[in-house]
């Protein structure tokens, strides 16, 4: 019995590989403007958190660097887009630097040199056939408005609309896909809750929840901008891109504790978004409001919508972007602990099994079937949205063959193909992350997730394709896995 089980396994797994994907599938790739274009003051760019924190806090980042000059791209955009054709992308997800359009963030005047930048990418772009995604902000608010709160103050829900406006007037003619914001967990819970991103607040329990109300609603009100004024004229989409680690029940017991933390990582934007009953998880208004009443607090730490907001969110996104790169095992740790810290709050703690293959990044292992168990979890828990997958990615230490980078796109796009043809899932884009080797947040230019390689101690920032492009570009080309 087990034998014909697994020699049945055995054969989907064949079948999947000879399988090609299907036929309005599109392959693109990742980047973010501050990882990759440099050029950080000039052509009247202001400062963004993250050109303060890494010059203010620059013990913070592995290698103390920053992305003054990271990749040039802003000079190099040109050859950008060739290496784009020459990987045979369909599309581009790139993101716009925020302090370029508005440098101090008031949002007058808007900039034209930044305005002229993003016009010019716009159109080689396009005129090369690369469809364009563009998130609206990864991360680099302007410094000027964080001085302000940044996102804990529910003012810069206009502040960022106002900045969404400008970009929909004069790019919406040529992008079909937007992003509103990417990875609100890593922005709010760990750039807010901790000090893992800028702009490192660090008050865990607290300014993450603060962080995180503001957020989604701030997507909803853009969302609902261009829903109102943009779709009929341009008829784009509208999404977000959310995180997700899979989590693994270490036991039969902690099925609850792998469901919470769930939860409480990707369920606190997905829950009010895509759920049919809007609104932040139960487990999460639950949990947290036990423990803040136990800790003495007159109001749970999470804010509440009111009817109307849950309502004006729930619906507001046209497809689920999904940045996936790893799985933990996961474990309830109930305590009477009355620190005040999301960790607390959520009551599970999590660790990667030894045996699992590792990146080069402290969190990251190589665990193929958690993409698929989350592809479908995301299907079954809200009622199964259009998935664009937005990152997907394998850290090293640089050099060009990387067979381990080319083998983890091969287990995570079977998977793909797994949860496409076998569970169902209706996942319609793929975009590793990255185009090119970058400044990787706080791990600076130690850890590596390009598929070109850049010799940063070149002057002229070279790319070159790694074994991983070769790879990626044959799946692209036959639509299938080789
Ligand atoms: C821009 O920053 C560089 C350091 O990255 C500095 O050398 C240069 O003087 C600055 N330029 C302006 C116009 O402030
Ligand atoms: C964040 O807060 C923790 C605990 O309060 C502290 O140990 C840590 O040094 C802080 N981190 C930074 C970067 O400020």
């Amino acid at each position: 019995m087990l034998f014909a089980f697994l020699g049945l396994v055995i054969w989907v797994c064949r079948l999947i590989l000879a399988v090609p994907f299907p036929e309005d599938f599109i392959f693109g790739v990742s980047t973010a403007a501050y990882q990759n274009e440099g050029a950080w003051n000039t052509s009247g760019k202001g400062p963004s958190i993250w050109d303060t924190l890494t010059h203010e806090r620059p013990e913070l980042i592995l290698d103390r660097s920053n992305g003054d000059v990271a990749d040039n791209s802003y000079n190099k955009w040109e050859e950008d887009i060739e290496l784009l054709n020459d990987l045979g992308v369909q599309f581009y997800r790139f993101s716009i630097a925020w302090t370029r359009i508005f440098p101090d963030g008031e949002p007058i005047n808007p900039n034209q040199e930044g305005i002229n930048f993003y016009n010019n990418f716009l159109d080689q772009l396009t005129s090369n056939g690369i469809l364009p995604m563009v998130t609206i902000f990864h991360w680099d608010i302007p410094e000027s408005l964080q001085k302000m709160g940044g996102f804990m103050n529910p003012r810069i829900i206009d502040y960022y609309t106002a900045y969404a406006k400008v970009l929909f007037d004069h790019f919406g003619d040529r992008v079909k896909y937007w992003i509103t914001i990417n990875e609100p967990k890593q922005y709010c819970q760990e750039g807010h809750g901790e000090a893992s991103y800028a702009p490192a607040i660090n008050i865990s329990g607290v300014a993450d929840y603060l962080c995180g109300h503001n957020i989604i609603r701030a997507h909803a009100a853009v969302y609902h901008m261009y829903d109102d004024y943009y779709r009929s004229l341009y008829d784009g989409e509208v999404g977000i891109s959310l995180s997700g680690h899979w989590f693994e029940a270490y036991t039969r017991d902690d099925e609850d504790a792998a469901e919470r933390m769930r939860q409480f990582y990707v369920g606190w934007w997905a829950n009010p978004i895509f759920s049919s009953e809007g609104d932040y998880p139960k487990v999460m208004k639950e949990f947290i409001s036990k423990r803040s009443s136990q800790q003495g607090y007159p109001w749970s730490r999470l804010p509440e919508f009111t009817e109307d907001e849950i309502n004006y969110i729930r619906g507001t996104a046209d497809f689920f972007g999904f940045n996936h790169y790893t799985t933990f095992m996961a474990q309830n740790a109930e305590s009477d602990d009355l620190t005040v810290s999301y960790a607390n709050d959520h009551q599970v703690i999590f660790a990667s099994d030894p045996t699992w293959a590792r990146g080069a990044s402290a969190w990251l292992s190589v665990v193929p079937w958690g993409f698929r168990k989350y592809l479908k979890w995301i299907k079954d828990t809200y009622s199964s949205p259009i998935i664009y997958v937005t990152e997907n990615g394998f850290s090293d230490h640089g050099g060009l063959h990387d067979p381990e980078r080319v083998q983890y796109y091969k287990q995570y796009m079977e998977a793909l193909l797994e949860a496409i043809y076998i569970d169902e899932v209706e996942v319609k884009g793929y975009a590793p992350w990255t185009l090119m080797d970058n400044f990787e947040w706080f791990d600076g230019y130690v850890n590596r997730f390009g598929l070109y390689g850049v010799d940063f101690s070149d002057p002229n920032l070279p790319r070159k394709p790694k074994d991983s492009a070769k790879y990626y570009k044959e799946v692209i080309k036959s639509r299938r896995l080789v």
